[in-house]
């Protein structure tokens, strides 16, 4: 049945109402990182520690699409944390979605920290990749866990990797999925770690050893691993050929 306007107008005052209340709550939290796309906040949420992202529009010359595209990457990393956590992959438990703002209240991975952070610090003060190893066969691990359940992040940088302490532990956390999606082929897994290692390289130079032997470790760890290296090689070299031709 057709809905009536004034159907429609009710109902668009209502989400109104309901995203009016939930930016109030959000003005009384903490802003941790404020993105292009995103704002993340810190605070409680029904008793517990957790951290708000609001995925706001960025322009309002499309502000329905906007709204639209920020709802579908909310819905999608609610949808990947759930299907990790299920799978026994570490990510932060999702409390709520919120479809009115755009916000996913989920878990705060509290005493953590990035794994870029950790790897920066580590290059200055041991000058020495070799301290690097065997974090980097742990995250080898965790992905090959997560492409085993046919999860692709789709933006794998290590910024997106939290570092619980003890440090030493390597208790490794993924976080920030909302370019993530369901695909059990190996060019997807593959582009997903060439994203990596692009963002990887480019952030901590002088690691080339470490990249390496987080990809021997993912080989070692998934059941699937050889068709997915094997297209990430060709994926470098398309990227090459690009490169040489533009
Ligand atoms: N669950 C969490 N627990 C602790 N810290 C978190 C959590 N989620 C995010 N953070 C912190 O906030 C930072 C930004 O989060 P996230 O990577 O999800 O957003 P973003 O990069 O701004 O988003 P996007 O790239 O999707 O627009 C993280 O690098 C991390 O420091
Ligand atoms: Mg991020």
């Amino acid at each position: 049945m057709a809905e009536s306007s004034s159907e429609r107008e009710a109902e668009a005052e209502a989400l109104a109402a309901a995203r009016e209340r939930s930016l109030r709550f959000l003005s009384g939290l903490e802003l941790v990182q404020q993105g292009a796309e995103a704002r993340v906040f810190r605070g409680r949420f029904l008793g517990r520690a957790a951290v708000v992202k609001h995925r706001f529009p960025k322009s309002y010359r499309h502000p329905v699409l906007e709204a639209r595209l920020g709802r579908r990457r909310t819905v999608q990393e609610a949808r990947a944390l759930l299907r990790c956590r299920r799978a026994g992959i570490a990510a932060p438990v999702v409390f709520f979605v919120d479809c009115a703002s755009n916000c996913l209240y989920m878990e705060e991975i509290e005493d953590s920290v990035t794994v870029r952070d950790y790897i920066q610090s580590t290059m200055e003060t041991e000058n020495n990749p070799q301290c690097l190893l065997a974090l980097a066969r742990r995250i080898g691990q965790v992905l090959a866990r997560m492409h085993d359940e046919d999860v692709i992040h789709g933006d794998l940088t290590t910024s997106n990797m939290l570092l619980k302490r003890p440090l030493e532990q390597l208790h490794i956390v993924l976080i920030d999925f909302g370019l993530s999606f369901v695909s059990g082929l190996p060019e997807d897994k593959g582009v997903d770690l060439y994203v990596l290692e692009k963002a990887f390289l480019s952030t901590h130079p002088h690691t080339e050893a470490v990249f390496e032997a987080c990809l021997k470790s993912y080989g070692a760890s998934s059941r699937k691993s050889s068709p997915v290296l094997k297209k990430l090689d060709e994926v470098r070299l398309r990227g090459r050929k690009r490169s040489m031709v533009g």
